[in-house]
């Protein structure tokens, strides 16, 4: 059977990674988490002194964007692909409270994004891919055979990321928390490079009232239609 190549964005904490993992894990794909790409080079940055209150060093972070390197090592007991910077295990650091804050200015270079682009397309050349983030149906796979743009109400996305925080030992407020989603919302979506958009040929995904089973058969449903389709088309014609 034919592969496909999967785009999903969307706003900030929307379960955007969560659906796309167990897509990746259903048809055998590779998952892509683009976000976790842009929260590793801010880790580089706040290591490195070039950012600091979300004011980013511009000569400096040009000078040291040859030294940055972001990968993805498939981990066999997660099941999943998790990121890595210049050889380290960042998976973990990469969600805390401190990235979180400081990763819509980094990802708002160009500079930045034209490197992980590169890498992005460079992963998915060969289909087969689930990757999710903010342009991937409009800049990064703008051929995409799928495009889900994922939204919900902020209260549900802001009760989800205040959950996935005190998990992992961060306490923070219902507020604070709000108040980044909203924060990283906006950046996203004003940024003069590639904004967060919903591609024209995108199919929306509003999943406030909706559990991550309904909303994996919704969009199986979508890609075996379309892999149908997609094979129907390619089948020789039959001879006579
Ligand atoms: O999906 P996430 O919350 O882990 O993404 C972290 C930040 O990275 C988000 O605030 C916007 C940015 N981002 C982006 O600009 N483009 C992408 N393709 C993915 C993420």
């Amino acid at each position: 059977m034919s592969k496909i190549t999967v785009a999903i964005d969307g706003y900030s904490s929307c379960g955007k990674s969560t659906l796309a993992k167990a897509l990746a894990q259903k048809l055998n794909y590779n998952y892509i988490d683009t976000g976790a790409m842009y929260r590793a080079v801010t880790i580089y940055c706040l290591r490195n002194n070039i950012i600091k209150d979300s004011v980013v060093d511009l000569p400096k972070l040009m000078d040291s964007l040859k030294d940055i390197d972001v990968s993805f090592v498939y981990n066999t007991t997660t099941k999943t692909s998790e990121v890595f910077l210049n050889g380290e295990h960042v998976e973990r650091e990469i969600r805390s409270m401190e990235v979180a804050n400081n990763v819509s200015a980094v990802s708002s270079i160009k500079a930045v994004r034209e490197k992980m682009v590169l890498l992005q397309r460079e992963m998915g050349k060969n289909k087969g891919v689930i990757m999710d983030g903010r342009d991937i149906g409009s800049h990064v796979f703008p051929y995409a055979e799928l495009k889900i743009f994922m939204t919900a109400d902020t209260a549900v996305r802001t009760q989800r990321r205040l959950d996935e925080l005190t998990s992992k030992g961060e306490r923070h407020s219902f507020e604070d928390v709000r108040r980044n989603l909203e924060k990283r919302d906006h950046d996203d979506t004003t940024r003069k490079e590639n904004p967060l958009v919903q591609a024209e040929d995108a199919i929306i995904l509003d999943n406030t009232d909706i559990n991550r089973e309904e909303q994996l058969n919704f969009v199986l449903k979508l890609i075996n239609d379309l892999l149908l389709t997609k094979d129907e088309f390619n089948k020789p014609a039959a001879r006579h």
